[in-house]
């Protein structure tokens, strides 16, 4: 006869196991008594909904594995969250962050604010003003793009400033520090094309004065303000344009140029404050002494790698705080 392959039975319909009581005098119990595992209940066998909640609980990590194993994200991401730090770093290294977070804060609250707003010359004030007086919660998300707009403009310079005064700029990090340069008038430019969008007699005076200031540089100057106005006259066609600019256009370029910009943060670590002296590590030569002046990081190194390219093996004793 051949023989079927028997079904699984499922876990929750199994009894638990028959417990035989041990012969009396063996299992240490004095005779005339049950035995002391008889006395206790038994463990409790966890219930179907208990499993499935544990099943649950690990759901999100399980995810994150199937996506690590086919994206192999975790060596980077661990690489970039745990890298070493030099010694000195203090509170002013936290501004890039800040900008960061600033930017991040406009994406959201823009993107609430544009299911709302309407670029039309006729319509854009009267939804600016749908958008304070009748959406919930709409004044408060209007108000956190507006002053937002402020404080990332204030952070980049702080944080400008802070590279600049610790020789940030310096070899290896000028290439950071020319997209730096491009992610400020690209901020520059987010705020002055967000200023029109209200539409009213401030934004709309105020975006005249600045397309003709910008009329005013040299050889490019003209073809810049024309562009900016989208023709020779300041009208609805400047309000789509100054739209397009701010929503799409040079959003898209800063994503990108702070993708580049985190990139090399990373890959050639953050630089010591000036007055942190590099350290000469133990029987190195003054050749090595060199070196550590050279990437100004105080330990001569980039992620692991001496600026001339070789590896090093003892990361410990670089000098680096965590
Ligand atoms: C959207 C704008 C920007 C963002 C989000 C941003 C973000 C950051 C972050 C998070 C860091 C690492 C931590 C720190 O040193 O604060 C950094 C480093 C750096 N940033 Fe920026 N940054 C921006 C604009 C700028 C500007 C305008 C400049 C200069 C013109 C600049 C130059 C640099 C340089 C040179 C470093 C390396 C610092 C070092 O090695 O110590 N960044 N940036």
């Amino acid at each position: 006869m051949p023989s079927f392959p028997k079904p699984r039975i499922p876990d929750a319909i199994v009894p638990p196991p028959l417990r035989k009581p041990a012969k009396p005098g063996t299992s240490g119990a004095p005779k005339g008594q049950a035995p002391s595992d008889l006395k206790t209940a038994p463990p409790e066998r966890p219930s179907h909904g208990d499993k499935l909640l544990d099943r649950g609980k690990e759901a999100p990590i399980d995810a994150l594995g199937w996506v690590d194993q086919r994206m192999a994200a975790s060596g980077f991401l661990t690489g970039m969250l745990y890298r070493k730090v030099p010694k000195g770093t203090n509170w002013f290294y936290t501004l890039g962050s800040a900008t960061l977070f600033a930017f991040v804060v406009q994406a959201v609250t823009g993107v609430f604010l544009a299911m709302y707003y309407t670029p039309s010359a006729t319509q854009a004030y009267a939804s600016i003003a749908h958008i304070n007086n009748d959406v919930p919660l709409g004044q408060f998300v209007h108000g956190m793009h507006k002053w937002g707009s402020s404080v990332m403009v204030i952070l980049i310079f702080l944080h400008m400033g802070r590279t600049f005064f610790f020789g940030a700029y310096k070899y290896p990090r000028e290439l950071n520090w020319v997209i730096g340069v491009v992610l400020l008038i690209l901020t520059m430019t987010m705020a002055f094309t967000g200023y029109l969008l209200p539409f009213d007699q401030r934004s709309f005076w105020a975006s005249i004065v600045g397309i003709n200031i910008n009329g005013t540089g040299p050889v490019v100057g003209p073809y810049l303000s024309d562009f900016l106005r989208a023709g020779p006259e300041f009208g609805a066609t400047t309000l789509s344009r100054f739209y397009a600019i701010h929503m799409l256009l040079v959003p898209g370029a800063i994503i990108a140029l702070i993708g580049a910009h985190m990139y090399l943060v990373v890959k050639l670590g953050t630089t010591a404050p000036p007055w942190v002296k590099a350290e000469r590590p133990k029987g190195a030569s003054p050749l090595a002494q060199l070196d550590a002046g050279v990437n100004g990081n105080g330990n001569g190194r980039v992620n692991g790698h001496r600026t001339n390219g070789t590896p090093v093996s003892d990361e410990g004793g670089n000098g680096a705080s965590a």
